[in-house]
C-alpha cells in the first residue's frame, strides 16, 4: 500500500500505479497554531505501507512522518516503511565545528526507532547509511537524465563540477555515448582562479553538467560561466535535487544556461524528470 504525504500526492500515485498496489486514503489539516493534523482514513491492518515523502518542506515533512507512522502501527499495519526521495537535514552528515549536531544521525536514530525501512535517492555521501539501525535503501536517478537528453543534445560532452562526482557524468555518458570530464579548479593568482574541464575542450559543443544537488546555484554558476567562455554552445544544468533556494535559477541563466532540470524528489519549478520508476523498482526489489 502506498501512503502519500501531503507534498508528494502525485508521484505518490504514479508509484502505486507502476506497482498496481493501493493508495491509502489520509487526510492532512493545519491547525490554526501551525500544528500539523494526520488521519489515516484507509483500513491498513496487516499491510506493508509505504509512505512516500518528498522532503522539500523539511521540518513538516519531518512531523508529517513521525505522525503518520504512529497512526499506522496503531492502525495494526504490518510493516511502515518511509521513502523520502530527497532525504533533509543529510548534508550535516559530519560535525563540521565543535558543538554541532550530526543531523542525519539525530534522524536517522529516530527514522530507525518509528519505520521499519528507509528509501531515498542519490543520499549526498553514502556513508550516512551507518546512522540508520534499520535497512538504507537507495537509488540512482541519473540514468534518468541521461535517458531524457537522448537525442536532445548536438555534439554533447557530459561534465561534473568536481572529480568527486564524475562517476554521475561516466553514468549519462554512456547514455548519450559521448564523452565526459569533471571541472578543475585552477588558482592562477591568490585572487584569480579559472575552472576548466580536466582533458576536453568543449569548443563549439553542446555541455550537460549533472551534480546530485542544485542548490545556491553558485557552483553550477561558475562553471557555466567559464564554459561560455571556453566556447561551449549550449549549456545544460541538470541535477537529481533541484533544491534552487532564492535566486538560484535566476543565477543559473544569468551565467549563461540553456535549460536548467531537476528530478521530481524535491518539487521546484524545473522538477520535469520524474524518479517514479526508480522507487518503484526498490520497492519492487526488496
Ligand atoms: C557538493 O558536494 C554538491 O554535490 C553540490 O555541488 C553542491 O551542494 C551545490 O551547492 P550550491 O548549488 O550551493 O553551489
Amino acid at each position: 500500500m502506498i501512503l502519500p504525504g501531503c507534498n508528494s500526492q502525485d508521484l505518490g500515485y504514479r508509484v502505486s500505479k507502476l506497482l498496481n498496489a493501493e493508495m491509502c486514503r489520509v487526510e492532512f489539516k493545519r491547525f490554526p497554531d501551525g500544528e500539523l493534523y494526520v488521519r489515516v482514513l484507509s483500513d491498513v491492518k496487516d499491510r506493508d505501507v509505504y509512505v512516500i515523502s518528498t522532503q522539500h518542506n523539511q521540518n513538516d515533512a519531518i512531523v508529517e512522518s513521525i505522525l503518520i507512522s504512529d497512526a499506522l502501527e496503531d492502525e495494526g499495519a504490518n510493516t511502515i516503511h518511509l521513502v523520502a526521495p530527497y532525504l533533509a537535514y543529510a548534508r550535516q552528515d559530519k560535525k563540521f565545528n565543535k558543538g554541532e549536531p550530526i543531523s542525519i544521525r539525530a534522524l536517522g536514530k529516530m527514522y530507525s526507532h518509528i519505520y521499519d525501512s528507509i528509501y531515498t535517492v542519490n543520499p549526498h555521501e553514502t556513508h550516512i547509511e551507518s546512522f540508520f539501525t534499520v535497512p538504507f535503501i537507495y537509488g540512482d536517478a541519473i540514468p534518468k537524465i541521461g535517458k531524457y537528453f537522448l537525442n536532445k543534445l548536438n555534439n554533447p560532452v557530459v561534465l561534473s563540477p568536481d572529480k568527486g562526482a564524475v562517476k554521475m557524468a561516466k553514468t549519462v555518458s554512456e547514455i548519450l555515448n559521448c564523452e565526459y570530464d569533471y571541472l578543475e579548479k585552477v588558482r592562477l593568482s591568490p585572487t584569480e582562479i579559472k575552472i576548466h574541464p580536466k582533458n576536453l575542450d568543449v569548443n563549439g559543443n553542446d555541455v550537460l553538467i549533472v551534480d546530485d544537488i542544485i542548490s545556491t546555484g553558485g557552483t553550477m554558476a561558475t562553471a557555466i560561466k567559464m564554459l561560455k567562455e571556453s566556447g561551449a554552445n549550449k549549456i545544460v544544468a541538470a541535477c537529481v535535487h533541484p533544491l534552487l533556494i532564492g535566486d538560484a535559477l535566476n543565477k543559473l541563466y544569468m551565467a549563461g544556461a540553456n535549460e536548467v532540470i531537476g528530478t521530481d524528489t524535491y518539487i521546484s519549478e524545473v522538477s520535469r524528470i520524474s524518479v517514479d520508476t526508480v522507487i518503484a523498482n526498490m520497492i519492487k526489489n526488496e
